[in-house]
């Protein structure tokens, strides 16, 4: 064992109760009354980069929450690498459904994580994870091994689209200027089946707005006579899928690009059951476009989903009403080549077209971002591979992920970087879910498996 991976060993304990401790501030970016946890998190993984060992660490304010920068350059001929992540977490809510408060992490055994998981908001998505780079930077430090420079971009913004590190990539590309990015913010297909994600999908979200009458009525009076809009936009939202789960829009499908038979075959191999797929989400089947596979359906295939629908009486009892508005919020997954901001435009042109003359539409676009799928056969991508190999004693499955992080396409635009999806976690870690969990084994892995990528990096860079 070299002096990296001993520092490693010898300080497990202190790993994780530091991991602790930023789990412990609810950094969560969707809540404006969070602000102080923001800076709160954001000052602890400054400090945290100081200590160990970083050359600089600032927090860059922006008109949101501060970015983290911190770099440590040994020699400016040597190759440099960029460390993403995010310390803003997705709200805990509903509450009720964690067994442990989510902002009280603790260790639990489960049976997927025999060794113990830890159990908190951000474990995984993205504290955890962007914490084993903290750590394994200072490990490689303190042993005298770091071989290359490092630079780390830590935001507070993720989970609500990133908005301001948008501006900030555009205004700093001297300072962010690199090899390689490298984001520990995904996922692998088991712990005894490494693999690297090398394929994100992108995001439109869109809200919109049905109106019906211009006041709640009594739906006795005037049931059966007027639009009732919630009848209305299901009427709409049943139509953008048709009995294939293929989405009507038109256009939708124009810029997608099919994947060859071969890259599909390829795909196949990673081992998949349907039947644990079934058996861990408590399905009697599934569900999705016909002609493509659970896996090809979560990946590389568009989708449109209602991610929230409301309007009318919602309270105890029955109230006989027709509601005035009805509401729903509707995300489109995308892949290469759709744009997201085409796709919205094509959304509500479409939505509008649809809609019958007994009721109003208005439709509100949020952020979005671009899909992105990362080569295999760079030096990045082969180091990361020959790194993975080393940690699990088994080559890395490349895979595309159905998840999307949007900063990493205006990586590559503006920085002229490629990204690695360097990622520890599991799809049952029930990231955005009460019960988030993080592998006690995962969390270690990760600080082990860094430092090899940073040497075959290095090395293959030469
Ligand atoms: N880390 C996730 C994305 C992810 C998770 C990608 C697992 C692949 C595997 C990230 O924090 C996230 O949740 N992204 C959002 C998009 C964002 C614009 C809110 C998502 O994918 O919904
Ligand atoms: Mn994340
Ligand atoms: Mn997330």
């Amino acid at each position: 064992m070299n002096k990296t991976q001993e520092f490693i060993s010898e300080n497990k304990e202190v790993f994780l109760s530091e991991l602790f401790d930023l789990l412990r501030i609810p950094s969560v970016s969707a809540d404006p009354s969070k602000k102080e946890d923001m800076i709160k998190t954001a000052e602890s993984v400054k400090q945290s980069l100081l200590d160990a060992g970083a050359d600089m660490a600032e927090l860059c304010e922006t008109p949101g929450n501060p970015i983290v920068y911190a770099e440590k350059i040994i020699d400016s001929a040597l190759p440099t690498v960029v460390v993403y992540g995010h310390y803003d977490v997705q709200p805990a809510d509903p509450l009720d459904l964690w067994d442990s408060p989510a902002f009280e992490p603790v260790v639990k055994k489960t049976e997927i994580h025999p060794e113990g998981a830890i159990f908190a908001r951000g474990a995984c998505d993205d504290k955890g994870q962007m914490f084993m780079h903290v750590k394994a930077f200072e490990a490689m430090n303190k042993s005298g091994e770091l071989p290359c420079n490092v630079k780390f971009m830590i935001e507070g913004e993720e989970e609500v689209g990133s908005i301001c590190l948008d501006a900030f990539v555009k205004e700093n590309h001297e300072k962010l200027a690199g090899d390689v990015i490298l984001i520990s913010d995904t996922g692998m297909l088991a712990n005894n089946t490494p693999s690297i994600t090398t394929g994100l999908r992108g995001l439109s979200y869109v809200e919109v707005e049905v109106t019906g009458p211009n006041r709640d009525l009594h739906s006795g009076l005037y049931g059966g006579a007027v639009a009732n809009p919630i009848n209305v936009l299901n009427r709409m939202i049943a139509s953008l899928q048709d009995e294939n789960k293929h989405i009507t829009i038109p256009g939708f499908y124009d810029k997608v690009v099919e994947l060859s038979e071969k890259e599909r075959t390829e795909m196949g191999k990673a081992p998949f059951s349907i039947e644990d797929y079934k058996a861990a989400l408590d399905l009697g089947d599934v569900e999705g476009e016909a002609g493509y596979s659970t896996m090809e359906r979560a990946t590389i295939r568009p989708t449109l989903d209602v991610n929230g629908i409301w309007g009318g009486y919602q309270g105890e009892g029955a109230k006989t009403v027709i509601a005035s508005k009805a509401y729903a919020k509707i995300s489109m997954r995308l892949v290469p080549d759709q744009d997201p901001d085409e796709i919205t435009e094509l959304f509500v042109k479409h939505f509008e077209s649809i809609a019958p003359d007994s009721v109003k539409v208005k439709v509100t676009a949020h952020h979005g971002g671009m899909p992105y799928v990362s080569p295999t056969d760079s030096i990045a991508y082969n180091a990361a591979s020959k790194a993975m190999e080393e940690a699990f004693g088994k080559k890395p499955i490349p895979v595309r992920s159905g998840g999307s992080i949007p900063i990493v396409s205006l990586f590559e635009q503006e920085l002229k970087m490629k990204t690695i999806l360097f990622g520890f976690g599991l799809d049952s870690d029930a990231i955005h879910s009460p019960n988030e969990h993080y592998g006690l084994f995962n969390f270690y892995k990760g600080i082990e498996t860094i430092p090899y990528f940073y040497k075959h990096f290095v090395e293959m860079k030469k």
